[in-house]
């Protein structure tokens, strides 16, 4: 008689412990859907040059675009895709369109252009070191 209620307060322990470790492992997997890498650290792109005025430029092997607008004001965004993690690998103008699903993102603000995605692109931070653009995630 006395085992009983110590087995039913261990029981209710076991149940709380889980709850948490099951929630973590749920949004691991959210995000872990691909094996593209975002960017972790800043990243020399190359020359700044490269980006024309009014136009874009996709940096594949990094993951980043990069626009310069009409005033020469330059904008990063990581260019792996909000919808499922795919990098995304063609620009056309301005507009970023991903190959797993076709979401496009605008280069210039990071926003969808069409679904599935629904969340914008992450900005970055981009700044001209020496004559060549660097970029890194945002603090
Ligand atoms: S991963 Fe880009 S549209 Fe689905």
């Amino acid at each position: 008689m006395s085992a009983r209620p110590a087995a039913s307060r261990r029981t209710v322990l076991r149940g709380v412990a889980l709850t948490p470790v099951a929630a973590l492992g749920l949004t691991a997997c959210q995000g872990d859907e691909d094996g593209a890498a975002p960017l972790s650290g800043p990243v020399e792109l190359g020359p700044q040059s490269e980006v024309p005025e009014g136009g874009a430029k996709l940096y594949r092997d990094h993951n980043v675009v990069v626009t310069r607008s009409g005033d020469g004001t330059l904008k990063a965004y990581g260019s792996i895709c909000t919808h499922a993690g795919c990098p995304v690998d063609r620009l056309d103008g301005t507009r970023l369109i991903c190959p797993c699903h076709g979401s496009e993102f605008d280069a210039t603000t990071g926003k969808v252009l069409r679904e599935p995605a629904v969340a914008p692109l992450k900005q970055l931070t981009v700044e001209v070191k020496n004559g060549t653009l660097v970029a890194a995630p945002q603090v």
